[in-house]
């Protein structure tokens, strides 16, 4: 049994993932979540990607329990302390030297969209230029800043910024498109009625959109474009990063060097909120106090980061992560052949299940169905045609292939296969 009539009282009419899940939820460990009526589920929906790492991770959850007895600070506004001095340290250790980069850590308000708005102020105050270009179908928070680079027109509201040039992406629900020849022709066309962008900001994977992959020769390309007009570089991995697609940030397979990188969601490990913005050598303008707030940096998600961070040197955890990225690939692979699927998209840990543009009320059953079998999943897509998976990237596999399996079925039934 779950009461929802509480929440329906209570709570305001703003809440969303609830109205298709509507369950209540109790406790929770790995890839699996329980409902106070007893009933267990595998946790394909995952937070939107702030729990890549699972539920109560048994090593981050005794380090929180051991810092908390210990009276480990818990709030320290941007005072320094000795969980954020090893955050750093882990950062610079787990991610930065290994790959050669060079990056200056700023540490926002939590939300992955206060990142966002920092890395937008901060490269128009870099550049001295306003204009952002976005692209179709962009997803990059709520805030206003944030909302002005979001291309999806229902979640737009009046009253934006219009410093912004939306272009649309490699690949799209529309089909595919130059983005690449449109940003030349833009610069180079003295009737293109636009100035110079300060930056361009990109998701490697477009996952709201649908779970539209960048490839690497775009993400290359735009690289080239943005260096060629000493435009900035913004890699939006709020969703995408902390090991949704197999890396560890999701435009790594290309080579390319963001000059800025926002990142949120899962880069405290055990979902506690923390959002951090990556800055480029040399892209560090802000004067102090430019960007502030009172929760910036999260003593206990600095603790739990750590942890997260080393399994990135952890041979274990690689193996299982390449294993799972394996098992998605084949089941997606599958799920594309079942007849009333439109297509199916897969990158590492992230898949969309495309029902069709005119079939939103098929997607909305199919999810109930996988929900009725005992796995939670999200929709994204312009209207919600599209089933999203994104289960734990350290998921045992054979829970993995478990859930996958149970989806595969669920959705053929809901196409009376
Ligand atoms: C790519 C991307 N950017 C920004 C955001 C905003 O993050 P938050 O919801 O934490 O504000 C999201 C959230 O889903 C996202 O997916």
């Amino acid at each position: 049994m779950n009461n929802i009539e509480t929440f329906e009282r209570l709570e305001s009419n703003v809440r969303m993932y609830c109205r298709d899940l509507p369950l209540v939820f109790d406790t929770a460990q790995g890839s699996k979540i329980r409902g106070e009526d007893g009933r267990e589920y595998l946790d394909f929906f995952a937070g939107a990607g702030a729990l890549n790492y699972g539920h109560n991770d048994p090593r981050m959850r005794d380090a929180l329990i051991a810092y908390l007895s210990a009276n480990g600070v818990t709030h320290a506004l941007d005072l320094h302390t000795t969980t954020k001095r090893q955050f750093l340290e882990s950062l610079e250790r787990d991610l930065f030297k290994p790959r050669g980069w060079d990056y200056k850590v700023q540490f926002t308000g939590p939300t992955g969209a206060d990142a966002v708005e920092a890395a937008l102020k901060l490269a128009r105050k870099a550049t001295g230029r306003s204009k952002i270009v976005s692209f179709y179908g962009a997803y990059h928070g709520m805030t206003a800043g944030a909302l002005a680079v979001t291309g999806n027109r229902t979640r737009r509201g009046p009253g934006l910024s219009t410093d912004v040039v939306f272009v649309p992406y490699e690949d799209s629900p529309y089909g595919a498109f130059d983005s690449i020849g449109f940003l030349e022709r833009l610069a180079n066309d003295q009737g293109s009625g636009s100035e110079l962008p300060a930056a361009v900001i990109v998701e490697s994977v477009q996952i709201q959109a649908g779970v539209y992959p960048a490839s690497n020769q775009w993400l290359q390309a735009l690289r080239q474009w943005t260096r060629a007009h000493g435009v900035l570089l913004i890699c939006d991995e709020i969703q995408a990063g902390c090991g949704r697609t197999g890396d560890f940030f999701g435009f790594e397979r290309s080579g390319v060097v963001p000059d800025l990188i926002t990142c949120a969601k899962s880069i405290g490990g055990y979902g506690l909120p923390m959002a951090i913005v990556l800055i480029g050598a040399g892209l560090d303008v802000w004067e102090p106090g430019d960007h502030i707030g009172t929760f910036r940096g999260n003593q206990l998600a600095f603790l739990t980061a750590q942890i997260a961070l080393g399994y990135w040197r952890d041979e274990q955890f690689l193996k299982l992560l390449a294993a799972n990225c394996a098992a998605m690939e084949r089941a997606v692979a599958g799920y594309a052949e079942i007849p009333g699927v439109a297509s199916a998209r897969c990158r590492g840990m992230i898949a969309g299940i495309d029902f069709g543009r005119s079939n939103v009320a098929l997607a909305k059953d199919a999810q109930q169905r996988v929900l009725q079998a005992g796995v939670l999943v999200d929709r994204c897509g312009p209207n919600g045609e599209i089933i999203k998976l994104m289960p734990p990237v350290n998921t045992p596999t054979e829970q993995l292939e478990q859930g996958l399996k149970a989806f595969g079925e669920a959705v053929a039934a809901a196409l009376g296969q």
